[in-house]
Order: C-alpha cells, then sequence, then structure tokens
C-alpha cells in the first residue's frame, strides 16, 4: 500500500485563506462555490471547511464508486452526526451491522403494495389542501411553501400512525422547524456550545427535542397499551409495521428508543425534501405554461378513466413524473452527500488515506455540461424512456445511490406526482410580479430562500375571465 501512496499523484488543492481556508467562501454562496470549483477542477479537488479537508468528487463515475461499488469502505460524514443528535441511531444516520438489520426491517413498509395502500390518503389530504385555496383570496399572493410543508407532514404523519392521532401531531410542525433550523446552524459553525450548556438557542432546540419525542412516545406507548388489551389489534401504517417487524435471526421486535429514532427519521426525512421539491416544482410551473398544459391534459385523462385505482392512476401520470425529475435535477433538496474513508482507498490514480472526507454534490452532478445539454434549461423530455439511457446513471442522483438510497425515493415520487397532478389540474399558478426571482438556500436541504410566494387562481375563474 505504501507504494501505492508514493505514486499517486497529487489531488488538486483548491487555496484558500491561512486558518479559515474556503470556509467563508462556501458559507457564503455554497452553490455557486462548489460550480465554480466543478469547472476548475473537472475530476476532484480538495478544499477545507471548518478546519477539515475534504475531497469534491465531481464526477458521476468517482459518485457511483464511493455510493455503490465500493460502499462498504464509506460512512456517513460527520455532519450526519448533527443530525444523529436527534434522529438518534435511525435509518439515516446508522452504520454497519446495525444499519443493515435496521434497513432490513424497514424496506417492506415501503414496498409497492404498501405504497398502493397509502394512495388515496395521498390524495384526501391534496383535497384538503385544496378546500383551503377555495377559501383563499385570489388577489392575495398565498405562501405556497408553508402550503407544501403542511401538505407533507400531513401526509407523512398520516403515512406513520393513521388518522387518529393528526391534531396531537399538528403541534409539532414548530419543533420540527426549530430541530432543522439548529442543525442548520450547527453545521455552518465554527463554534458549538455543547447542548448541557442552558444558552437560549440550547434550550430551545432541547425544548423542540423533547416535544416531538413527548408525541411520538405517546403514540407508541398508546399501541402497545392497546396491544396489550387486544394481542390481534393492527394499525394499517408504517408504525405499526416497524412495531411488528421481527428480525430474522433473533426474533426481537424493535425496542421503543429504536423505534423512536426510526420514526423521527422518517419525520424529519420524509417531509421537508419533498415540500421542497413541490414548491420548487410550483415556482417552474409558474414560468412554463406549456408544460403545465401538458400536465393538465394528462391530468385530466388519467382522473376522469373509470375502473382503475388511485394507485393504477397515479402510475400513470408518466409526463408528471418526468416533470418532477426534471425539478428535482435542477432543484434537489438533498444537494449534498457527505462520507468518511473507513480505510485507504484507491480513486482513479488517487490514493486516498482511512478517515478521508469526501463530498459529492448532486446539485453540481445535475448541472454538469457533460452529461447534460443546455444544463440551465428545464426540459422534463430529459427523462423520457427515449433520453433516460442519455447519461451515466449516477449523473442523477436526487436520492442518493447504493444501498443507502434513499428508502423513501418511491414514497416521495408518487407524493409529488399526486399532489402536482392534482393542483395543476384545479389551479393556475403565476408569479406575484414578472421580475420574481426565487433563489434557492442550501440549508440542510435547498429551500426556496425567504418561502415561496404565488398567485393561484382556480381554474373554472380562469376559464370564465
Ligand atoms: C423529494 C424527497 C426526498 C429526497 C430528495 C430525499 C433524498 C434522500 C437522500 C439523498 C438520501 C441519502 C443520503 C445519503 O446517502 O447520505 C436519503 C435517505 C433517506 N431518506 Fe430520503 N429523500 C426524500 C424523501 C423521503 C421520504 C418521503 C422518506 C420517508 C417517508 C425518506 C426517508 C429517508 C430515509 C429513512 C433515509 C435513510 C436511508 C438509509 O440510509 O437506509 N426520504 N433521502
Amino acid at each position: 500500500m505504501k507504494t501505492l501512496t508514493a505514486l499517486s499523484p497529487i489531488v488538486p488543492r483548491h487555496k484558500g485563506l491561512p486558518l479559515v481556508g474556503n470556509t467563508f467562501a462556501f458559507i457564503r454562496d455554497p452553490l455557486g462555490f462548489l460550480l465554480s470549483l466543478q469547472e476548475m477542477y473537472p475530476r476532484l479537488a480538495t478544499i477545507n471547511l471548518l478546519g477539515r479537508t475534504i475531497t469534491v468528487l465531481q464526477t458521476a463515475e468517482d459518485a457511483k464508486y464511493v455510493l455503490q461499488e465500493n460502499n462498504r469502505n464509506y460512512h456517513k460524514s460527520e455532519a450526519y452526526r448533527v443530525l444523529a443528535i436527534f434522529l438518534g441511531n435511525g435509518l439515516l444516520t446508522s452504520e454497519g451491522d446495525f444499519w443493515r438489520r435496521q434497513r432490513k426491517l424497514a424496506q417492506p413498509a415501503f414496498y409497492k403494495q404498501r405504497l398502493a395502500l397509502m394512495t388515496d390518503m395521498m390524495v384526501q389530504e391534496t383535497e384538503h389542501l385544496l378546500a383551503d385555496w377555495k377559501a383563499h383570496d385570489t388577489r392575495q399572493p398565498r405562501d405556497i411553501s408553508q402550503d407544501m410543508l403542511r401538505l407533507t407532514l400531513n401526509i407523512v404523519t398520516k403515512a406513520l400512525f393513521s388518522t387518529d392521532v393528526g391534531t396531537r401531531v399538528a403541534g409539532i410542525s414548530t419543533a420540527l422547524d426549530e430541530i432543522m433550523h439548529y442543525a442548520d446552524e450547527e453545521l455552518k459553525s465554527f463554534i458549538h456550545i455543547p447542548l448541557k450548556y442552558s444558552t437560549p438557542r440550547n434550550v430551545r432546540f432541547r425544548n423542540a427535542v423533547s416535544k416531538v419525542e413527548e408525541v411520538i412516545y405517546g403514540i407508541i406507548n398508546g399501541r402497545r397499551r392497546e396491544w396489550e388489551k387486544d394481542p390481534t389489534s393492527r394499525h394499517d401504517d408504517l408504525l405499526d409495521m416497524l412495531m411488528h417487524t421481527r428480525d430474522e435471526e433473533t426474533g426481537e421486535t424493535m425496542s421503543d428508543a429504536q423505534l423512536r429514532d426510526e420514526v423521527t427519521t422518517i419525520f424529519m426525512a420524509g417531509h421537508e425534501t419533498t415540500a421542497n421539491a413541490l414548491s420548487w416544482a410550483l415556482y417552474v410551473l409558474a414560468q412554463q405554461p406549456e408544460v403545465v398544459k401538458k400536465i393538465r391534459k394528462e391530468s385530466q385523462q388519467v382522473w376522469s378513466a373509470e375502473g382503475t385505482s388511485t394507485f393504477e392512476k397515479a402510475r400513470e401520470l408518466r409526463y408528471t413524473l418526468q416533470v418532477v425529475q426534471e425539478v428535482m435535477r435542477l432543484y434537489p433538496p438533498a444537494w449534498i452527500i457527505g462520507r468518511r474513508a473507513l480505510s485507504e482507498d484507491q480513486i482513479g490514480p488517487y490514493t486516498f488515506p482511512a478517515d478521508s472526507y469526501f463530498l459529492i454534490s448532486p446539485y453540481t452532478l445535475h448541472r454538469r455540461p457533460e452529461y447534460w445539454d443546455e444544463p440551465e434549461a428545464f426540459n422534463p423530455d430529459r427523462f423520457s424512456e427515449a433520453h433516460a439511457k442519455d447519461r451515466p446513471t449516477y449523473a442523477y442522483i436526487p436520492f442518493g445511490g447504493g444501498p443507502r438510497l434513499c428508502v423513501g425515493n418511491n414514497f416521495a415520487l408518487l407524493e409529488m406526482q399526486l399532489v402536482l397532478s392534482l393542483l395543476v389540474r384545479d389551479y393556475d399558478v403565476s408569479l406575484t410580479a414578472p421580475d420574481q426571482v426565487v433563489v434557492p438556500e442550501p440549508m440542510v436541504t435547498l429551500r426556496p430562500r425567504g418561502g415561496l410566494s404565488l398567485r393561484i387562481v382556480p381554474r373554472e375563474q380562469v376559464v370564465s375571465a
């Protein structure tokens, strides 16, 4: 191995300032910084962030190598430790054999048959939002990003806990927001004040975590009590599946603490990402009347067809799916993915010692001119069957890749297809002013900075106007 290291070419290093390295340039404009890095160093380059040397991998081939081909040598990077403060040992943050076991237990909850059972619920929740929209004064702009957050939180809540606990969960959306803010600040900060110290910020975070825990443990305990009274009682939701699933080898079910971690993870991972993608979709559609027409045509055909289940209908929303995919190309909610090498490894001609850190950016991969013609142009046809083979698979990784691929990817795609199709069927969305520009804000997820305000007008008003 020593000879390999000796022969390895030197990894290009992007110069930064003394002590702080590239931290300020990155924090000032992370997306701009990563895009210009990609132009300067087409394969890879090391940068220095918050005192840590990180290699940014720029190509689909190297992303595939780390995420898939040699994934066993790569664990998640330090950044995920911040998430682990409140996600504990859930799927997103656990590693090794423990993660493998949990993934095997949780995976069936996202199988096609399970998703099929959730389709009607997703439609109902969207219809509740449409009812709210009906009461909206169309002369006023509407905060679409808040609508999407509420909608995706309601959907993931129903998927996890069925209908009976909806109101108890409604109160925790502020707590979830507080937790995400804390994580954002921690990820960008040189200074970390341990949580045991009662600074106002730490107290707010601790309270938010307690609030979420209280609700989740309350629900788990309620289920356990029901089960004690009637061992045959079952619910048609993800929590029920997670509580009843047994490890093949040990025959054990998950402990309450593990259930808490998995449920919190699904809650957090499963709503803000999807909400952001939907907000970006509506922002794009407000500027793409031709695309709207096509979605609407498909929507009218599919929703008026008789004799098919809602799940079958959803699968017919093929063009809408292409739109969703193209939106997530330009605005991938998970805009960076971090990894740490467990032992020395060779990536192309370069050798990296154990404990090297890597960053892969779906945002820059999705805009790399070698993989995408006119990368800045919005074009859902890129995802048609005819063009699916136009690029390497890892040039498009909104859900990550390899064994750690997002477990909720089909859930999210189904949800986004349904929501968009129904909203566009019934409403026209437009910008609040012709020069309205919404810029992405790369926090834990890629949000619209300052939220997204749009005008919404019901179709019957548009048609009769
Ligand atoms: C547009 C929506 C979504 C996007 C863009 C997204 C993106 C991602 C990405 C990139 C990862 C991999 C992170 C890594 O490798 O470091 C991931 C993992 C994960 N996602 Fe999603 N996600 C979305 C929706 C969902 C939904 C709806 C759920 C659950 C209902 C979910 C649950 C999870 C979980 C549990 C993991 C960890 C999986 C594992 O490591 O085994 N996500 N997601």
